[in-house]
C-alpha cells in the first residue's frame, strides 16, 4: 500500500498535475474516509483538470455532468422513456439511467461540475445519494451505491457576483476543498506542459504570457483578470507567430486570447484593448525580449 504523499507522487506524475501537493493530500485524506468532496476555486484553476485525476487513479468509471440553471433532477437520476413505457411498462428496459444512478450502480466517481449552478430540486436529489448511498427510483426500485461510488463536485467562489451558492443540505455532505492561484513558477511550466512549448522560445514565451495574465490579475481597471486559460492560449499563439520579437504582434494576440477573460471595473473609461495592450508593453519593456 502506498502512503499518502506517495499517492500524491504518483498522481502527479501519472495525469501530469503540476504542483498542488498539499491540496492532493488533502483530497486523498478525504477519499481514505471515503468521504465526497466539493473543490472550490476561480475559473482556471484547475478544479477539472484535478478532479479528472483523482477519478482515473480510483477509478477508470468517471461520469461528467457539466450543471446549469436548465439541470433538472431528471437529468441526473434518469427517467422513463415514455414510448417505451407505454411499449413495455415500468420496467427496467423502459428506464434511462442518468448520470447519478449509473455511476451509483456501476461504483464510480461521479463528477458534478458547477454545482452551485443546478438548480435546488436537482441537488435535493443528490442528498441521500451522497450521504446514505441510496437513490430512490419510483415505481423501479431502491439504489444502494456500489462501495466505489463516491462524488466530486466543483464550485466557483461563493463571493463572486451572479454565483448561486448550493444550499446547506448539500454543503453539509461535502469535504471542503480550496485552490487558489499556483506560484509563477508553477503557471509557467503548466503553460510550458500545456500549451507544448518545446523549442528554444518556449521558457520565454511562458513567462511572458504568465506576467501578462498575472498583471491583468493586478490591475486597478480589471475587475477579473485572467485565468492561466488565457496564458495558455496566448502562449500558444505567440509559439505559432513568426515575428514575436515584434511588439504589435504580442499586443494582437494578447487581445486575442484575453479579451474574452477579463472584465473591467464599471466607469473604466479606457476601451479593453488599450488596457490590455498597457499591460503588454510594460511585460515586454522589462522582459528585455527586443
Ligand atoms: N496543476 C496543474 N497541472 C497541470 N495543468 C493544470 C494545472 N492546473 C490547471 N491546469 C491546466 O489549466 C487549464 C485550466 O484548468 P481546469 O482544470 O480546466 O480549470 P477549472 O476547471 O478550475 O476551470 C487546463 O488546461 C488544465 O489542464
Ligand atoms: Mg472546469
Amino acid at each position: 500500500m502506498l502512503n499518502a504523499s506517495e499517492i500524491v507522487k504518483e498522481i502527479q506524475k501519472r495525469y501530469k498535475v503540476i504542483g498542488r501537493t498539499e491540496e492532493l493530500e488533502k483530497i486523498i485524506l478525504a477519499r481514505l474516509v471515503n468521504k465526497n468532496i466539493l473543490i472550490e476555486g476561480e475559473v482556471g484553476v484547475g478544479k477539472t483538470r484535478i478532479a479528472k485525476a483523482i477519478a482515473s487513479y480510483y477509478d477508470t468509471n468517471f461520469t461528467r455532468i457539466d450543471c446549469s440553471e436548465e439541470t433538472l433532477p431528471h437529468n441526473l437520476v434518469g427517467y422513463f422513456d415514455p414510448p417505451l413505457v407505454i411499449s413495455k411498462g415500468y420496467l427496467e428496459d423502459s428506464y434511462i439511467y442518468g448520470p447519478l444512478a449509473s455511476s451509483m450502480l456501476k461504483g464510480g466517481c461521479l463528477f458534478v461540475n458547477e454545482i452551485n449552478r443546478m438548480p435546488e430540486s436537482t441537488q435535493n436529489s443528490l442528498l441521500t445519494a451522497l450521504d446514505e448511498g441510496i437513490l430512490e427510483i419510483p415505481k423501479l426500485k431502491t439504489i444502494k451505491a456500489h462501495e466505489k461510488f463516491f462524488v466530486i463536485a466543483t464550485q466557483n467562489p461563493a463571493a463572486h457576483v451572479g454565483v448561486t451558492v448550493i444550499g446547506e443540505a448539500l454543503k453539509d455532505r461535502f469535504i471542503w476543498i480550496n485552490l487558489g492561484f499556483q506560484s509563477a513558477e508553477e503557471e509557467i511550466l503548466i503553460i510550458k506542459q500545456e500549451a507544448i512549448l518545446n523549442d528554444s522560445n518556449g521558457d520565454k514565451i511562458a513567462q511572458i504570457s504568465q506576467k501578462i495574465v498575472d498583471r491583468s490579475r493586478n490591475h486597478t481597471s480589471i475587475r477579473r483578470g485572467s485565468s492561466i486559460r488565457g496564458a495558455i492560449d496566448l502562449a500558444q499563439l505567440a509559439f505559432k507567430t513568426e515575428n514575436i520579437k515584434s511588439t504589435k504582434n504580442w499586443v494582437n494576440i494578447a487581445i486575442m486570447a484575453l479579451y474574452n477573460k477579463i472584465e473591467l471595473e464599471d466607469g473604466t473609461t479606457s476601451s479593453k484593448e488599450d488596457i490590455i495592450a498597457g499591460i503588454v508593453l510594460s511585460v515586454l519593456n522589462k522582459a528585455d525580449f527586443q
